[in-house]
């Protein structure tokens, strides 16, 4: 009985979800809808956002903290919902937690990112917005290399887009501007296919499918990360057994009543619980 009992109960735990702030409510959104019987356990790390001028060593560290504080609230699976953390730190959370907790899988968001893109593309000209740290550390150039050797990759920095769609609603002539000027370097590659390589560009993709043209397809990972999320849990039995709809609710390192008021917008689900945690002062404990 009793290894059953166990197996019951690593299926009941929640998934943990990390991200740099409140963006990453757009890919726990998509894992809310496709996985409606999970519970799921969010970090956005407010206290140190943004993540996309930081260096590798800072969000290797940053990741690792924080994916061990999930695992010590009993994350079943982690999922890495920040580009930025997946582009320069998942090769090493993932061989840090394979020493750690060895059963425990970790999903990023470029691999499925790359998946899509690779299968939405017919001239093979592929378009990556993202954060100076998700274009420099080559993660997207990489994925869509393991995808296909006839993808080509025009890359846009654009360090001002998440923290002027943070701080930009209402949305004004400023934020049109800036989605114009990062979208004009994919409009002379001529590219027919987007990566959204961030959690916040969602927001803005009215903007951008308008500045890009009708014709380019726009690529958002989170659904397509809540459909591996879902097969690793098949593949492992870990697919969580409730009938009805699972519970959510949130830890940040930054201040509760702001991580509240964006975290609605961003989720645009009612956010619940919300709890302030120091990681440094938890990881001494
Ligand atoms: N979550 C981050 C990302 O997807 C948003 C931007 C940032 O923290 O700089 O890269």
């Amino acid at each position: 009985m009793s290894e059953l009992r166990l197996l019951d109960d690593r299926r009941t735990l929640p998934i943990g979800v990390f991200d740099s702030g409140v963006g990453g409510l757009t890919v726990l959104h998509e894992l809310l809808v496709w996985l409606p019987h999970e519970d799921f356990v969010y970090l956005g790390d407010t206290a140190r956002f943004p993540y996309g001028e930081r260096s590798r060593d800072e969000l290797e560290r940053f990741a690792l903290q924080i994916a061990q504080l999930l695992v010590q609230r009993g994350a079943k699976l982690l999922v890495v919902a920040c580009n930025a953390a997946t582009a320069a730190a998942l090769p090493a959370l993932e061989s840090r937690l394979s020493r750690l907790a060895p059963e425990l899988a970790v999903l990023g968001v470029v691999g499925p990112g790359c998946r899509l893109a690779s299968n939405a593309t017919a001239s093979g000209r592929i378009g990556l917005l993202g954060t100076t740290a998700t274009v420099l550390s080559g993660a997207y150039k990489r994925g869509l290399r393991a995808c296909s050797e006839d993808l080509t990759l025009t890359s846009v920095a654009c360090p001002d887009l998440a923290p002027i769609v943070q701080a930009g609603f209402p949305f004004d002539q400023r934020v049109v501007d800036t989605v114009r000027g990062y979208c004009r370097p994919l409009r002379s590659a001529n590219v027919d296919t987007v990566i959204l390589g961030c959690t916040h560009y969602p927001l803005v993709a009215p903007m951008l499918q308008r500045s890009l043209g009708p014709a380019v397809r726009l690529i958002a990972a989170g659904a397509a990360v809540a459909g591996e999320v879902q097969r690793v849990l098949d593949a492992q039995h870990l697919t969580n057994p409730r009938p009805d709809e699972g519970d959510y609710r949130f830890l940040c390192t930054g201040d509760v009543a702001s991580f509240r008021d964006l975290g609605t917008r961003f989720l645009q689900m009612p956010l619940g619980e919300v709890e302030h945690v120091d990681l440094d002062a938890e990881m001494a404990a």
